[in-house]
């Protein structure tokens, strides 16, 4: 079984997408791919009663609870590793990973940032985006590496920024674009494709 795991910290709308797609397209059947387990580190995460309601295994392993950030990430290696998974997507994961962590799942772990990269790592992408007077913005599926918002570029797509656009709407533009992108990228993963070509929406 390739076992796909999804770290979250909030409301887990692209970990939906990434599930959702999983059974329409039925990556079960096509890859032996399913989404095994959703972890959050904020118990409060609305996507972990998204996760519920989707049937997917979930838990909340919460940062406060260990006394660095090496501790906590080798607690949650441990409980990802039990579903051995082929592939870690990390789905509004709002933490900084350790280098273990990042050496651990080298090749099998990526994330979505809500800019168009290299422009924007970060926070308050879309208020940046804005003060910039950028007339796109967009987001980007990307490998993780040491260097944060840094690693190879799998997948982009773009949106025309608008008149009287706030941080907020931009932000809803563009998430309506992670959710077509991101279980893409996830789908090419197990078709064999191979990482790291750049692609544009
Ligand atoms: C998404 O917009 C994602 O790009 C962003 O958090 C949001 C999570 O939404 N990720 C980051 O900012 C990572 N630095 P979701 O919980 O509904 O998927």
């Amino acid at each position: 079984m390739n076992n796909i795991v999804i770290l979250i910290s909030g409301s887990g709308s692209n970990m939906a997408a990434i599930a959702r797609a999983a059974q329409k397209e039925a990556w079960q059947d096509k890859f032996g791919a399913r989404v095994a387990a959703v972890f959050s580190n904020q118990a409060d995460a609305p996507g972990l009663a998204l996760a519920q309601r989707l049937g997917i295994a979930n838990a909340t392993l919460s940062h406060r609870d260990f006394a660095s950030r090496e501790a906590f990430d080798a607690a949650l290696m441990a409980r990802i590793d039990a579903h051995a998974p082929q592939l870690v997507v990390l789905a509004g994961f709002m933490r900084i990973l350790s280098p273990a962590f990042v050496r651990h799942y080298a090749g099998r772990l990526i994330n979505i940032h809500p800019s168009l990269l290299p422009a924007f790592t970060g926070l308050n992408t879309h208020q940046r985006a804005l003060d910039a007077g950028c007339g796109v913005a967009g987001a980007t599926v990307h490998q993780v590496t040491a260097e944060l918002d840094h690693g190879a570029i799998l997948a982009q797509a773009v949106v025309p920024v608008l008149p009287g656009d706030s941080a907020d709407t931009l932000a809803a533009r563009v998430l309506t674009q992670e959710h077509l992108i991101f279980p893409r990228a996830v789908r090419e993963f197990f078709e064999g494709q191979g990482w790291g070509r750049d692609q544009c929406a």
